[in-house]
């Protein structure tokens, strides 16, 4: 079993400690927030992650998880060290590799000879060369092994993967990378670090593009009178396309998509080529947000200035908490934008307290904004909204209409309760 150091505790970085260490290794956490660190240490979790807090709480327990504050008291007794750092988009959609590098430059002098610093955070590529520099040691090893959880699975993404990718020019230090993830029995793919970088984007833009190409698809069927749900079945058993993302909804968001299809599109730019076809799934993502706010116009008649819109879901989508980028909130900004008066609810977000709900009135029950509602608008495919009791949500709406932007709920049975209801890419 191998002693590592993680170097920022986020959403992969701590979901990756944990997981390095019901594996079976030990694992020192690091994190510069030490209110955070605190926290983790008696296992309270700053995010609403299904399964993390029993990993944590195992790994606390038996010993092999720790959580320290500054990488310089993770890293010196470390065989392997993770940086999980943030890489924010910069003003130009470049990723920013400032706390990387930061990260880098502070713990080059305290590292063990052959040591092997791992990326995992998303870099673009040449990152790895970037890390190389700033560690500033001839005698420590840089490799790429990208991260491809999902939010609201996680653990298990983590514990489960599809395959693990490692990207390094030495291909001892890549097997020994490999051989920290050898009880998973995940396909390896072991390459160059460019390619292993460009993967995670490449994946990343890939499944935008199914979704952006999905919602497209959605608008056309929505005008030949077809059910998208029923073209996505018939092509999905095609294996060469899958079922896979291809629902139609709102628009892709979250702190991983966005980013990266915007990244990708500036990596291509800057190797001198126009990546159009992602531009492309970019545009269909903006007018996607846009379609939706014209579905509420058309149910309530025409205008929503003064109408009192009640939305389900603020999330980027279900089973998590987390806001960033969701296109729930950007249909909701433009629905104010108009004029309407939007009241909220939740299951992850009740308290109400971010910064991106300022101005929304966020409830901690579905009924009560209901109560005179022009319309409803489901925005995250929450599932417990299907089983709401609809009798009286119509009892309780001004006009008993649903938006459904994720065609979570089952139209007929809906339409039975008296709603006009509105899906995505049905007639
Ligand atoms: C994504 C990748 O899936 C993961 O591999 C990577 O490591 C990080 O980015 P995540 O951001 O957690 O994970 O969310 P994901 O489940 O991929 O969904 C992204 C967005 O696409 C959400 O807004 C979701 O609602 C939307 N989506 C997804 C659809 O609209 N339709 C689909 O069929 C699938």
């Amino acid at each position: 079993m191998s002693r590592i150091a993680i170097v920022g505790t986020g959403y992969v970085g701590l979901t990756t400690g944990a997981y390095l260490a019901h594996l079976g290794h030990d694992v020192i956490c690091a994190d510069v927030v030490d209110t955070k660190v605190v926290q983790l240490s008696r296992g309270e979790l700053p995010i609403f992650e299904a399964g993390l807090p029993e990993l944590v709480r195992e790994g606390l327990d038996c010993g092999r998880l720790s959580f320290v504050l500054g990488a310089t008291n993770a890293v010196d007794d470390a065989e392997f060290v993770f940086l999980c750092v943030q890489t924010p988009q910069g003003e130009d959609g470049s990723a920013d590799l400032r706390y990387i590098r930061e990260a880098a430059a502070e713990i080059g002098p305290l590292l063990q000879a052959e040591c092997i610093v791992i990326n995992k955070s998303t870099v673009p590529v040449g990152s790895t060369r970037v890390v190389e520099q700033s560690l500033e040691r001839d005698d420590v090893f840089v490799v790429s092994n990208p991260e491809f959880l999902r939010e609201g699975s996680a653990v298990h993404d983590c514990l489960n993967p599809d395959r693990i990718v490692i990207g390094s020019d030495d291909q001892a230090a890549a097997m020994r990378v490999a051989a920290l993830f050898e009880s998973l029995k995940a396909p390896l793919v072991i390459t160059d670090p460019a390619s292993a970088e460009t993967i995670k984007y490449a994946s990343n833009a890939f499944l935008a593009t199914k979704i952006s190409y999905v919602n497209a698809l959605a608008n056309v069927c929505e005008a030949v009178g077809a059910d998208v749900r029923e073209v996505v079945l018939g092509m999905g058993y095609d294996k060469r396309i899958g079922f896979e993302f291809l629902k139609p909804g709102p628009g892709w968001g979250g702190s991983c998509f966005p980013k990266d299809t915007r990244a990708m599109v500036h990596i291509a730019d800057e190797a001198g080529y126009d990546f159009t076809l992602l531009r492309g799934v970019i545009s269909v993502n903006d007018e996607q947000h846009e379609r939706m706010v014209s579905k509420v116009e058309r149910m309530v008649g025409g205008s929503v200035q003064d109408k009192t819109v009640a939305a389900w879901g603020l999330t980027f989508k279900a089973r998590t908490d987390d806001l960033r980028d969701s296109p729930a909130l950007e249909v909701i900004r433009r629905l104010r934008e108009r004029g309407a008066i939007v009241r909220a609810y939740d299951p992850a977000t009740m308290n109400g307290e971010h910064p991106s709900l300022e101005g929304i009135d966020v409830s901690v029950d579905p009924y009560p904004i209901c109560e005179g509602a022009d319309v409803l608008v489901v925005l995250t495919e929450w599932d417990e909204f299907r089983w709401l009791d609809f009798a009286k949500v119509a009892g309780l709406m001004k006009t008993p209409r649903i938006v459904d932007t994720r065609n979570l709920l089952e139209s007929a049975a809906i339409r039975r309760r008296g709603f006009l209801y509105d899906g995505v890419g049905r007639a």
